[in-house]
């Protein structure tokens, strides 16, 4: 592709200062699907953007909203990411993402996606990291800088409170300030303000009753004043209304382009005072620094096709969670293989949607396991197709086959597009020829193994006891299927743990009584108890607890320690573990730090994450793991201060191998800087307002005063 030179590098303030108010106004709508306008006159490039959050999808014409996309490498998407827990290889997914983006003239990728999994059934969950805002920060943070790292532009997105597909044009999320602050904004704060992403994408629904992209508490006050970001706020595509509006809300630039009939009502409005000419400079000037930072990173040229499917089927393979082992894992010569399931030869590796990318190679599980085990036997049956819901004579004949060998593995995926932007799924079921292949082919072989490929949590609960083992591979990208038969024979050592419960049933869910909303409301009536926060509040029984995964190894953990028992909030505290290989084989463990505030003024979940660190060990080898937290590791944000406060008192710091495998608890004594006032208001109690020493002076004489009248 044509290389663009370094020359194009525009100057923001002397190229603003020349523009006529039309062409600040173009500036701010794109030109076309994937581009921003150039200004030829002034020497002002277009700028290039293409989706997405695991890869480049690079339209072949710019112009055109639906097109096919040059091949680029379809990377594990992000809940597989997210299961790696592992900062440094995201970092470095992200180098690998941005070489393709410059290889293909992109100028800036848009993702990652940071919504909360606020149900499994949520259509993008694939495409999403977590159920927990720390986890899904800090995985945004590594891949944020591993992209820009190379002079590529991201885009957060969606801003925010985009959690579900079901009406997502017209659906207000109605989320009660709380909540909003410590679980669907965390992932966004920390992104921006420790990855600072060259852009934020604002996202389609509206929030508590504003079209987020006019919402000026949202995109100006939230995020510009009060979290410092200082780059340009996309549109998501085609969700501006008012073009004025947005941009007095502070969405700078609307996609697609182009709508010149919005250009020109900006315009106009300048022209009549409707709105503020320093609103549109100042957009325009967001637009031309990014352009001006895109323009400075030369395009075009190749990038290592073969090493980047290397590294998908690397990170695949550390994204992936052994859910269960009785030990018939990892296979040593077992044999006859009976290879059951229609996805071990048509792999689901990637959702439905924005994000969906053209592969440049796709590894097929079945000749995968073949390569990897050349004395072994296989055979193979479909045992589901997608299109016919019950054929016994596909059971009959995969029981067949498990009967013969010694070893089955089943591989299970969702149907193609099951999982995708624009809808939700209506349960978490696999389809009942799978589940009665499940239970059939095990009675037939115990010796089976399931391998499951989807982006969000299944329904297991009714055939998980009756198979000795199961490997989550998740929507595992292009090279997934090498990463299974490496994982299954012990070639790669499994690391990767939950970065979402698997629930048992949907009736379980958090959301399930408010989901997906209706009359084009949806209410977060489950407030900040999501994921784990809730199934730990309600003792609810989950089938794979947050922060599980299981190795070929195992880890024992001793001499915990923390740098202070009792610390002031802004000094912090370091916690730290001892960790060893106990096993046979080196393999990564994932420690996690939990916080649980013994005592608060207003309710709090019983464990919130607030740190982690993946080690590698050989065996026999121990390892300090250190975790930092920070005040925000014992805030909670509180509405009616209208900021993060802490508490004196008394907290536990919990370290553990999973949120529900606690090792150790460790009671410290947090001493607050902070010296709030009680707030006092008409709704406050006589008693409180003479508990409260500016209280007592206010209410005292007016006291003594109406005494003194009634006597
Ligand atoms: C889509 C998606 C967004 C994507 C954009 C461009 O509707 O919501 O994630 O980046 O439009 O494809």
């Amino acid at each position: 592709m044509a290389e663009r030179s370094e020359g194009d590098k525009p100057d923001v303030q002397s190229v603003l200062a020349q523009m006529t108010i039309e062409e600040k106004a173009s500036l701010c709508t794109g030109a076309s699907a994937w581009r921003t306008a150039p200004i030829d006159r002034l020497k002002v490039p277009s700028m290039t953007v293409a989706d997405g959050p695991h890869g480049v999808r690079r339209c072949t014409d710019l112009d055109s909203l639906v097109c096919p996309s040059f091949q680029a490498t379809c990377f594990p998407t992000a809940s597989c990411l997210a299961a790696s827990w592992d900062r440094d290889l995201l970092y470095a997914l992200g180098q690998a993402m941005a070489d393709e983006a410059i290889a293909q003239q992109v100028d800036v990728l848009l993702g990652p996606g940071v919504n909360m999994k606020r149900s499994p059934l949520g259509g993008r969950n694939f495409e999403y990291f977590s159920e927990d805002p720390y986890l899904a920060g800090e995985m945004a943070i590594a891949l944020i800088n591993g992209i820009q790292s190379k002079g590529v532009g991201t885009s957060l997105k969606h801003f925010a409170a985009n959690n579900q597909e079901f009406k997502r044009f017209t659906t207000s999320a109605e989320i009660d300030e709380r909540t909003l602050r410590e679980i669907y904004l965390p992932a966004f704060e920390m992104a921006v303000k420790k990855a600072k992403p060259w852009t934020v994408m604002c996202a389609y629904n509206r929030l508590n009753g504003i079209d987020c992209v006019e919402h000026r508490e949202l995109l100006t006050d939230i995020l510009r004043y009060e979290w410092g970001f200082d780059g340009p706020i996309i549109s998501d595509w085609g969700a501006v209304q008012s073009r004025v509006k947005a941009l007095q809300a502070g969405l700078d630039l609307e996609m697609p382009g182009p709508r010149p009939g919005h250009a020109h009502a900006v315009a106009d409005a300048v022209r009549t005072g409707a709105l503020d000419a320093a609103v549109l400079d100042q957009s325009a000037a967001r637009i031309l620094s990014t352009i001006s930072k895109a323009a400075g990173t030369p395009k075009g040229g190749e990038f290592d096709v073969d090493g980047h499917h290397a590294l998908a089927g690397r990170i695949a393979g550390e994204g992936m969670v052994l859910l269960k082992n009785d030990g018939i894992l990892p296979l040593r010569d077992p044999g006859q293989v009976a290879v059951i399931g229609l996805s071990a030869r048509e792999p689901y590796f990637q959702g439905g949607g924005a994000s969906h990318i053209n592969p440049t190679q796709v590894s097929i599980p079945l000749d995968e396991l073949k390569q990897g085990m050349p004395r072994t036997t296989f055979t193979y049956a479909e045992g589901y197709s997608y299109d016919i819901a019950f054929q016994q004579t596909l059971i009959d004949e995969a029981v067949e086959k498990a009967i013969a060998a010694d070893v089955v593995i089943l591989f299970i995926a969702l149907p193609p597009f099951e999982e995708s932007e624009g809808y939700d799924r209506r349960d978490m079921d696999l389809s009942l020829q799978q589940v009665t292949l499940i239970k059939s082919v095990s009675v037939a072989q115990p010796n089976t193994v399931v391998v499951l490929n989807n982006g969000a949590p299944v329904a297991v609960d009714e055939w998980v006891r009756d198979v000795p083992a199961v490997l989550e591979a998740w929507m595992m990208g292009q090279a997934g299927g090498k990463a299974i038969a490496d994982v299954l024979a012990g070639r790669v050592n499994p690391s990767g743990k939950l970065a979402e419960t698997f629930p048992v049933k949907l009736s379980d869910t958090p959301a399930y009584l408010n989901w997906p909303g209706e009359n084009n409301v949806v209410r977060y009536g489950e407030g900040m108890f999501i994921g784990y926060r809730y199934y730990d509040a309600k003792a609810v029984p989950v089938s794979f607890p947050f922060g599980h995964g299981l190795s070929y190894t195992t880890f024992s953990y001793g001499n915990p320690q923390t740098t202070a028992t009792r610390f002031k909030d802004t000094d912090g505290v370091t916690v730290s573990v001892d960790v060893t290989n106990s096993g046979e084989v080196a393999g990564k463990e994932i420690v996690q730090v939990y916080v649980h505030d013994k005592k608060s003024a207003l309710v709090r979940p019983f464990k919130e994450l607030k740190g982690f660190a993946k080690v590698d060990l050989r065996p026999g080898e121990t390892k300090v793991v250190s975790v930092s937290l920070d005040f925000r590791a014992f805030a909670y944000y509180h509405p009616a201060h209208k900021r993060w406060i802490t508490e004196d008192g008394d907290f536990d710091i919990l370290i553990g191998a999973s949120s529900e495998d606690i090792r150790y608890r460790i009671a410290v004594n947090l001493q607050s800087s902070l010296h709030l006032h009680k707030i006092l208001d008409h709704n406050s109690t006589l008693r409180e307002w003479l508990a409260d020493s500016r209280g007592k002076v206010v209410i005292e004489p007016v006291f003594k005063i109406v005494t003194e009248q009634l006597s």
